[in-house]
């Protein structure tokens, strides 16, 4: 997303009487726009851009497709097998094309039980925040933390079971470390990280 398509949609939650109160204030939106708007608040609004568009694609693409209508798989090796890219690659690949365009902000999906050993959580705050999302449902994670000299504002959201296929493709997959995954249960979570100087 660009920083003046978040400008717009600031505008609009601003005009429609959100107020700014005590929260963190993300600098971008500085003193020219009123009181600015709260960092929770910028993640929340690209989280439920994120979230909308995966469950989308898992739903009418990936779980149409494979698991009802049988037409096309979806594979990690998508190009080797004319397949369909998994949902978190279609997730990483959005993640790497705005890491090319912006330092504003960055996200990425991880879980306490990756498939991929690399989605596992590195930070404490991203420990923290993963394994508050799966034992309080329906709540987000909110924290600071300081990387390579930079502060940062990292939101933690909860990544669910939304679609059947979430389920059965994670419990048959050879390298899972949880096999007893259900519908509706927190696979893992998106975290966002808003640079905070
Ligand atoms: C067809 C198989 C398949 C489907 C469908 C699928 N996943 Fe995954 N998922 C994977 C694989 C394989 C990875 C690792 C991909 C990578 O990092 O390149 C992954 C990655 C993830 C991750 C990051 C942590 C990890 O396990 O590596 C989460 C969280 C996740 N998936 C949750 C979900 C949810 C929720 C859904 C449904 C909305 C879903 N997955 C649908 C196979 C699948």
């Amino acid at each position: 997303m660009k920083r003046q398509t978040v400008r717009v949609a600031a505008a609009a939650l601003l005009a429609s009487g959100v107020t700014a109160a005590t929260a963190v204030h993300a600098q971008w939106f500085g003193s020219k726009e009123s009181k600015g708007i709260p960092l929770q608040q910028v993640a929340d609004m690209l989280h439920a851009v994120m979230e909308s568009d995966r469950t989308v694609y898992t739903q009418r693409v990936v779980n149409r497709l494979q698991n009802e209508e049988k037409v096309i798989q979806a594979d990690e090796h998508f190009m080797d097998k004319k397949a369909l890219p998994l949902p978190a690659q279609m997730f990483r690949f959005g993640a790497e094309k705005v890491a090319e365009k912006t330092k504003s902000f960055s996200y990425s999906l991880l879980s306490l039980w990756p498939v991929n050993k690399q989605n596992a959580p590195r930070t404490a705050v991203e420990k923290d925040g993963l394994k508050f999302v799966a034992d309080n449902k329906g709540k987000n994670y909110y924290g600071e933390e300081t990387l390579g000299g930079k502060k940062y504002y990292t939101a933690v959201y909860a990544d669910v079971a939304v679609s059947p296929a979430c389920v059965s493709c994670h419990n048959a997959h050879a390298e899972t470390p949880r096999t007893d995954f259900k519908l509706d249960d927190v696979m893992g979570g998106v975290v966002i990280r808003l640079p905070m100087n």
